[in-house]
């Protein structure tokens, strides 16, 4: 085979109550990679789509993680790759994470080496190091596995990843204001010890959501779906947080919260006449920034190859 193309979904990460820990993969928005074989190294040919990104493979996501695919494969061919970007940039979509799982995959089926999903994450999470000075898993792995993902690590610091069911009647409401917000410095703002009462509220609402899902209890999604320890330090961030949240919870969405680091927001709801309240209350809000706003669900596929070619 000659020419691969592959896509990898956006995702929502952090999912209100687990911050690092839980992300969800969604529908109808993600990045493309065509990848072909050349003699060595990484060449970035092109780059189309709603996004600014570096053409030096050192520096953009999806090249680090081609260089990293080649390197630990001992490849001795290097790649080709066009990326066609349908995330905007550092909008807490997951933008990153998602070139860099396509990469990878184009890169395993072009090369037939059927690498197992834990190797495909490894890899790459190495472009995430460089777009957000840290290693999370939370965009990663639900780009990648597809549905709502679990991301843990056991006692030698290796990755499990445990994709848990996608309660398939919840929606999302995706509110995305026209502005950037760097996922480092989201980071950088949030201090690093926590409360112990913040701490144990916050592992309760995170058990509340994983037997949410199990045991499709809506109800006890909507009574504890919370996040009573990042969303109060980002959402300054966000220009009419308040008043957006405000209009999610008044419509009856289960919860609203930020998507990663921002600055798009989210509001999970369990039924059709929920999101469109939501999306028209919002046209309506007056807000300092443009809003797009759009309902979704989650994509349980996860990257996929969409097309090869010999
Ligand atoms: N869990 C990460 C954060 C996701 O919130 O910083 C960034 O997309």
């Amino acid at each position: 085979m000659r020419v691969v193309r592959a896509y990898a979904p956006a995702s929502l990460a952090n999912f209100a109550v687990g911050f690092d820990i839980i992300g969800a993969a969604i529908q109808g928005m993600g990045d493309e990679v065509t990848l072909e074989k050349a003699e060595d190294g990484v060449k970035i040919t092109s780059i189309s789509g709603d996004a600014t990104i570096p053409m030096n493979p050192e520096k953009n996501t999806a090249g680090k993680a081609l260089l990293e695919f080649i390197e630990l494969n001992n490849l001795e061919y290097g790649f080709n790759m066009s990326i066609k970007k349908g995330i905007p940039l550092a909008s807490g979509l997951g933008g990153s994470a998602a070139s860099a799982v396509a990469a990878t995959i184009a890169a395993d089926r072009l090369s037939g080496l059927k690498l197992s999903k834990e190797t495909l994450l490894r890899i790459s999470l190495s472009g995430e190091l460089i777009s957000s000075g840290s290693v999370h898993t939370d965009n990663v792995a639900p780009s990648l596995y597809g549905g709502i993902t679990v991301s843990l690590k056991d006692k030698n610091q290796n990755y499990i990843i445990q994709k848990i069911p996608s309660l398939t009647s919840l929606k999302m409401v995706m509110i995305h204001p026209h502005l950037e917000i760097s996922t480092k410095e989201a980071r950088d703002i949030l201090r690093q010890d926590v409360p112990l009462n913040l701490h144990v509220q916050q592992s309760m609402n995170l058990a509340a959501f994983i037997i949410s899902v199990y045991t499709a209890q809506i109800d006890l999604l909507k009574k504890t779906f919370d996040d009573l320890i990042i969303e109060p330090q980002r959402a300054s961030l966000i220009p009419d947080f308040s008043q957006i949240k405000s209009v999610c919870q008044n419509s009856g969405a289960i919860g609203c919260s930020i998507s990663g680091a921002g600055p798009t927001m989210f509001a999970v709801c369990d039924n059709a006449e929920v999101t469109q309240k939501i999306e028209s209350s919002l046209k309506e809000l007056k807000t300092s920034v443009k809003l797009d706003v759009w309902t979704t669900n989650i994509d349980t596929i996860g990257a996929r190859i969409l097309e090869v070619k010999s």
